[in-house]
């Protein structure tokens, strides 16, 4: 079993680089069968851990379209949310009629999702949604449109996911397992 340390902490692979890739894979083919109007996509990449993910969703659709990246934050250095979420980084982008795509690694509580959906929203976005690699379902309060593989209550890192970032460029996804 594939094992290494972050810090303190002990990780096991959960999915291997292949896996991974057929994951990223089959959620990229949902978004391109049904997002037809790529002219009017826009689609915001939650910093950092979104941005692998990004890339590979980013490169699979057709056509024109525009990318940009907000910074939110709400875990800090630790494995748990701190259940505020603050915007570090905001787009510039004239939002006002544009099909915003929120792509972002992983959804936990969902708080991040709700205030970014929220917060586009309120800059006149038509039309707001959601797309996560992974997704914890644990007290949900945002149901992401698109979304790679259901995890359960891991703490994971690789691909873009830290651990008080570490771990952003590791290829394949580890849990922790102590
Ligand atoms: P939420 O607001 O609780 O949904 O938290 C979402 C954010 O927390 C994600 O964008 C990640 O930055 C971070 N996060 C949640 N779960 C994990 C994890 O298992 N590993 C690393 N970061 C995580
Ligand atoms: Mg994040």
């Amino acid at each position: 079993m594939k094992t290494i340390i972050i810090k303190d902490k002990k990780f096991t692979e959960l999915f291997s680089e292949q896996e991974l890739k057929d994951i990223v894979t089959l959620c990229a083919q949902k978004i391109k069968r049904t997002i037809n109007d790529t002219e009017n996509l826009v689609l915001i990449g939650v910093l950092n851990g979104g941005i692998p993910f990004m890339n590979d969703i980013a490169f699979s659709l057709p056509g024109n379209i525009t990318i940009d990246y907000v910074r939110a934050v709400s875990y800090g250095d630790n494995t748990y949310s701190s259940g505020k979420v603050e915007l570090l980084l905001d787009t510039q982008l004239d939002l006002r009629g544009k099909d915003v795509l929120i792509v972002d690694d992983i959804i936990d509580t969902g708080r991040t999702a709700k205030f970014l959906k929220n917060h586009f929203i309120s800059k006149g976005a038509g039309s707001v949604r959601l797309c996560c690699l992974f997704y914890k379902k644990g007290t949900l309060v945002e149901e992401p449109e698109y979304f790679g593989s259901y995890i359960g209550d891991d703490f994971i890192v690789g691909y873009g996911l830290d651990y008080a970032q570490k771990g952003r460029n590791l290829k394949n996804i580890l849990k922790l397992s102590d």
